[in-house]
């Protein structure tokens, strides 16, 4: 993959939906698998996918535990005051970053704000794959489709759903190439509620019609927050010298990202997935 990494954009226009944490444990599980990883990190204000990683150089120079790391690009936000100026100008920042990137990577990870923002569009440009995840929430879904409430069909496309519609026509016209969209319903969860029942009813109709393919997602488990201020993933709790008890549901979580690495269809993971 000489000078082309594939490019993996976290996207979702809801925020809180998991992108960043989907993000960081997906750049971790690629460079287990031996791949380097590139992350761009477009949620300029809060910056969580960035300190994630900070967090992680830092506790490995204080630990001396040697972890895989991203090499990290920043695209550093316009500070031109006309608005389209300032576009232009993102564009060309992001698109330099991105190919001094593909120079040095396999896969690149981009996340993006919980919010519509010019530069989030134009990532989904790039994407080969596209993650959605969604908070298993009625709400959350209206932003895919609106649905009826009696006989539960589709009425009509979402705002997000419409938004990666439009980019997929303009990745096509610019790059020749689709976007793999992968949806996935975040933080499920243990318990069976009408809410969980009815999305697994709806969403499978709703991917035929909007374009996208569903994937198991994270369950809601504590070990997912926890390991932010080590910038640790549950891929490295097996390391030595990171000394954290395993539980069973540290390994249940590590078996949801090898499931979501292998539902992705990336190239080349598949037969890297043993190492994990
Ligand atoms: N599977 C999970 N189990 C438990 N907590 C989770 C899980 N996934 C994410 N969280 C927590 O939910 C919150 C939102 O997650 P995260 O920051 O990854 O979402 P986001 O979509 O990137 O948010 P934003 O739109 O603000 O960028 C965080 O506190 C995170 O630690
Ligand atoms: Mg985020």
């Amino acid at each position: 993959m000489a000078g082309r990494a594939h490019v993996v954009v976290i996207g979702n226009e809801k925020g809180g939906s998991g992108k960043t944490t989907v993000a960081m444990h997906l750049a971790v599980g690629l460079l287990r698998l031996g791949f380097r990883v590139g992350s761009i990190d477009l949620d300029h204000r809060q910056q969580s996918l960035g300190r994630y990683i900070a967090n992680r150089q830092a506790w490995v120079e204080r630990s001396g535990v040697t972890l895989p790391m991203p090499r990290v690009g920043v695209v550093q936000p316009s500070a031109n005051d006309l608005k389209s100026g300032a576009i232009a100008e993102d564009r060309t920042a992001f698109d330099t970053v991105l190919a001094e990137l593909n120079q040095t990577s396999d896969f690149v990870v981009v996340d993006c704000p919980g919010a519509d923002a010019p530069l989030a569009r134009h990532a989904h440009t790039h994407a080969d794959t596209l993650i959605t995840p969604i908070n298993d929430s009625l709400l959350d879904l209206d932003l895919l489709g609106q649905l009826d409430p009696v006989t539960r069909e589709l009425k009509r496309s979402g705002i997000y759903a419409n938004l990666v519609w439009e980019l997929r026509q303009e990745r096509r016209k610019l790059h020749k190439s689709g976007i793999d969209w992968v949806v996935t319903r975040s933080r499920l969860s243990a318990l069976v509620d009408r809410n969980k029942l009815m999305m697994a009813e709806v969403l499978p109709q709703m991917q035929r019609i909007l374009g996208f393919r569903l994937a198991d997602g994270f369950g809601e488990r504590v070990i997912y927050r926890y390991m932010f201020l080590w910038g640790l993933t549950v891929l490295d709790l097996e390391q030595a010298g990171i000394g954290m008890e395993i539980t069973k549901s540290h390994q249940s979580a590590r078996e949801e990202v090898c499931s979501l690495l292998a539902n992705l269809w990336l190239p080349r993971v598949s037969e890297r997935l043993g190492r994990l």
